[in-house]
């Protein structure tokens, strides 16, 4: 873990182990970086030919005779593009950069000292500071990390209650990472329902159904999907409710605890990563608990559609048809395609409780990975202001997302000859879309917008960046938080 303040200290007086300052692209240096570089002899830069100040570069100095231990650039990339988004990454960059450093401080904040800005440095330093080694027999003993934002001058209020809101978004960030990184067989829909239950503030009430409800409420989706498991599907459901709510927004997670692909099986290398395709479910629990500390002015509910897509003798078959909440019948042409049979449940369910917005965050397609690649999710929405809002959520919180269309002439390719819709669509390429349109399907006129999250919902070790690590990155969270926080009426 890590503790975070502010303080307006010189430099020059800093007992740490290393103090990270700024470069810009091109070696404009950035508040407080002339200084350290002085105390160490050096005022010719570039100290090194490589490093230029690019977004994602780093180099280390040791600075002996100095109080602090040792000096960290970063890269902050162009000046003119500097953002909290860019800050939260380079505080991630810092934080991974030096894993065995007790004692952090940065002017990283300096560069740009408004609240927002504080809590992404702050943000970037504990996210990136973050490790999974839970499931290890001798874990590298971690210890308590702490880090200075050195600030110009006091007062420091505003700061020290930004580094509040973001040690309780980045707490619920680290539990989505959690959830996501546990093993697939310890974690199957019961024992989900059973953590986020656990994880809770006192503000957020849950209610975990069962396959009996989800019999009775016909969801035939999730109880489809979940046939072929030996462990059956929950839907979660949590409410928080502030008095005299603005709105009711629904958040839909799809929480598929494996994806074998079912029937329609996976090849081994596409399924050694799908214990994140409940990455959903965990962004939505993370949000959830995050707002239940934060508060917001609207009502949410937040909907966890859990189910193990598995193969066994009672599995669904490719050409079963099933019936879900809101009575459409959909023809299973391809068992892989079990996301959106989850969620079209919970979107369903999601609108009978009255839902003036509905967003869903979902691992949902390939597609959107061919797309967009590992860090951007795809957007998609049947309300361009929804989609804005999203969209600039996002940008607040750090995370990237580009919105893709739904064209209505696709629609038609999720016709069946034998149900109301198909799960696959015609093949024909724009997977992503086909995806969302089925969504669509099931919110009626209900403003909604669907993140598909399949890549940045978990990375490679090559495709590590800033605050954003290996494995489960609880992509979706801060997003989530920042949207609900802007609901204003
Ligand atoms: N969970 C996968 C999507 C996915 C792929 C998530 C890669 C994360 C990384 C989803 O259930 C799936 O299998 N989708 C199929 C859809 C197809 C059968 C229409 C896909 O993308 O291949
Ligand atoms: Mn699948
Ligand atoms: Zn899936």
């Amino acid at each position: 873990m890590i503790t975070i303040h502010a303080a307006s200290a010189d430099l020059a007086d800093l007992d740490v182990d290393v103090v990270a300052v700024g470069v810009f692209k091109g070696g404009i240096e950035g508040p407080g970086t002339a200084q350290v570089l002085a105390a160490l002899g050096l005022d010719d830069f570039p100290i090194t030919p490589g490093f230029r100040g690019d977004v994602g570069q780093t180099l280390r100095l040791a600075a002996p005779g100095q109080p602090f231990g040792s000096v960290l650039l970063v890269g902050l990339g162009r000046m003119d593009g500097v953002s909290p988004a860019s800050l939260r990454r380079a505080a991630g960059d810092v934080a991974r950069a030096v894993p065995k450093a007790r004692r952090i401080a940065t002017t990283l904040a300096e560069v740009h000292p408004t609240r927002a800005a504080i809590e992404a440095v702050a943000d970037g330093l504990a996210l990136g500071s973050h490790v999974a080694q839970r499931f290890r027999s001798a874990p590298e003993e971690v210890g308590e990390r702490e880090a200075t934002l050195l600030l110009p001058s006091s007062p420091l209020g505003d700061a020290e209650e930004a580094i509040r809101r973001s040690r309780t978004t980045c707490a619920a960030v680290a539990f989505a990472r959690d959830l996501v990184n546990t093993p697939p067989g310890q974690a199957r829909p019961a024992e989900i329902a059973e953590a986020v239950t656990d994880h809770l503030p006192a503000e957020v009430r849950v209610t975990v159904h069962d396959e009996a409800w989800l019999a009775e409420h016909g969801c035939g989706g999730l109880l489809g999907v979940g046939r072929g498991s030996a462990a059956p599907p929950r839907l979660v459901e949590r409410t928080y409710e502030p008095e005299n709510p603005l709105a009711h927004v629904v958040l839909v997670g799809k929480g598929i605890t494996f994806d074998t692909g079912g029937l329609n099986l996976k090849p081994g290398t596409s399924m050694m990563t799908m214990k994140c395709d409940m990455g959903g479910a965990a962004a939505v629990a993370g949000a959830l608990a995050a707002i239940g500390e934060l508060g917001c002015r609207a009502k949410v509910t937040g909907l966890l559609a859990l189910a193990e897509n598995a193969i066994g003798g009672d599995a669904q078959r490719p050409s079963d048809v099933l019936t879900t909440f809101d009575g459409t019948t959909v023809e299973v042409v391809n068992t892989d395609a079990e996301g959106r049979l989850v969620m079209a449940d919970a979107l369903g369910y999601g609108r009978s409780l009255g839902a003036d917005v509905l967003v869903d965050v979902a691992t949902l397609t390939g597609a959107a990975v061919v797309a967009l690649g590992p860090w951007t999710a795809a957007l998609m929405a049947n309300d361009d202001g929804l989609a804005r809002d999203v969209a600039d959520a996002a940008a607040d919180a750090g995370e990237d997302v580009w919105r893709l269309p739904l064209p209505v002439e696709l629609d038609a390719w999720l016709e069946s000859p034998v149900a109301d819709i198909d799960n696959l669509g015609r093949d024909k390429g724009a997977g992503a879309l086909l995806a969302g349109l089925f969504l669509q399907r099931f919110v009626g006129d209900v403003p909604w917008a669907h993140l598909d999250i399949a890549g940045p919902a978990f990375l490679g070790a090559q495709d590590v960046r800033g605050h954003q690590p290996e494995g489960g990155t609880g992509f979706g969270v801060t997003t989530l938080v920042s949207f609900l926080q802007r609901q204003s009426g």
